[in-house]
């Protein structure tokens, strides 16, 4: 079974083949941003794939066109909710800080 390692919280998760990197995060209560709901027409569930980004599907136009409007784009980046895993392979995702699930994070840990 893949599993998928989120940063920086440092959660892994069991995911199934199929799944998406976004309703991995939600089932395991670690909370990515989706504002347009996982239809590929926001780009707040971006992530960065340190680790198995040849085992995702492949990027298709419209998930190019979101990510272009994403803040800390990099080659490695995906929408969370476009990405599925293809492969028996764990990957391990960065949550960009900028992200509320992240920036939730740093506040309760100031505390
Ligand atoms: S949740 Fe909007 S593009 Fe992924």
């Amino acid at each position: 079974m893949p599993t998928i390692t989120y940063l920086p919280m440092n959660v892994t998760c069991e995911a199934l083949i199929g799944d998406n990197i976004l309703e991995v995060a939600l089932a395991n209560g670690i909370d990515l941003q989706h504002n347009c709901g996982g239809v590929c027409a926001c780009s707040t569930c971006h992530v960065i794939v340190r680790q198995g980004l040849n085992s995702l599907t492949e990027m298709e136009d419209g998930e190019a066109d979101q990510l272009d409007e994403a803040e800390g784009l990099t080659l490695d980046s995906r929408l969370g909710c476009q990405a599925k895993i293809t492969d028996e392979i764990d990957l391990v995702v960065e949550i960009p800080q900028l992200n509320p699930a992240i920036a939730k994070l740093f506040h309760e840990g100031a505390h």
